[in-house]
């Protein structure tokens, strides 16, 4: 399979007419993970949502390209398809449809008609992925992350992630909420990922998870853009002494950081 590249140029986006991005750059390649780290509020989730095409997130400048195909002009499935997934900060719960029938319709909703995957090739790779994972088999039974905790839904996605096996996937705060079992095992699954064949943006808060899952690239996102690129060890220098040197440095004058959504 041929590489994949998702390329974000001078996006803007606005919720409710209020401007969030202000011109974000970025380019992720297949075989790439990049880290995009940042204060509460400056619109790394949004950022997320934008490149899947959520509809509250309007994009009113710039572009989103994946292999030189426009993103912004395709439907939210048709963004799935063509290689992009994202593991939510905060994963919605679907009553009524099971796990296990909302992976094995999600894996087939990216694959030609005709070809869905055969039912027990299926059953096979989840119930192996769910074991590489260290996940109870009755999750595959029950709704869709109804009742399930913070550190199962998380792992959940991460079960999602390795059987969908998508060319660029979008991590948002994969590590938020999991204790130091649960981050290890999460680790495990997006660094079993890594390949030519997959590229990662990995949204996080913290430096913890990038111990486990070393990045190419960490960018720093502020008010909006990004406003610094760098390697591993960026994320080391943020942990270490916070976000204010970058502000120093760039001459961004504080604002009202938004609430996190
Ligand atoms: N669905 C939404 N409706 C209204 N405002 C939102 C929504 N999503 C995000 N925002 C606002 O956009 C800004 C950026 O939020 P977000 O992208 O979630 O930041 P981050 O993920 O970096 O913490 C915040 O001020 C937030 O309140
Ligand atoms: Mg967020």
């Amino acid at each position: 399979m041929a590489g994949s590249t998702l390329e974000i140029k001078d996006l803007h986006v606005e919720i409710d007419g209020k401007e969030i991005l202000k011109g974000v750059n970025l380019t992720i390649n297949t075989g790439e993970f990049h880290a995009v780290m940042g204060p509460n509020g400056t619109g790394k989730s949004t950022l997320a949502s934008a490149i899947m095409g959520h509809p509250k997130y309007e994009v009113t400048q710039g572009s989103i390209h994946i292999d030189g195909k426009d993103v912004l002009e395709m439907e939210v499935d048709e963004r799935a398809k063509a290689g992009l997934f994202l593991a939510m900060q905060y994963p919605s719960e679907i009553s009524g449809v099971t796990n296990s029938d909302f992976l094995r319709s999600s894996i087939n909703a990216r694959r030609e008609e005709g070809d869905e995957i055969p039912l027990m090739k299926f059953i096979k790779e989840m119930d192996g992925t769910m074991d590489f994972l260290e996940m109870d088999k009755n999750m595959a039974q029950r709704y869709l992350n109804e009742g399930f905790s913070g550190g199962e839904k998380k792992r959940n996605e991460i079960l999602q992630l390795m059987l969908l096996k998508p060319a660029i996937a979008i991590l948002d705060e994969i590590d938020s909420g999991l204790d130091i079992d649960a981050l290890k095992v999460v680790s495990k699954g997006i660094n079993k990922m890594r390949g030519e064949d997959f590229g990662c943006l990995i949204i996080t808060h913290y430096q913890r998870l990038l111990e486990y899952v070393t990045p190419d690239k960490v960018h720093v996102m502020m008010q909006g853009r990004v406003v610094k690129s760098g390697g591993p060890e960026l994320a080391q220098k943020l942990e270490a002494e916070g976000y204010d040197w970058i502000k120093e440095e760039l001459g961004i004058e504080d604002e009202t950081v938004g609430q996190e959504a």
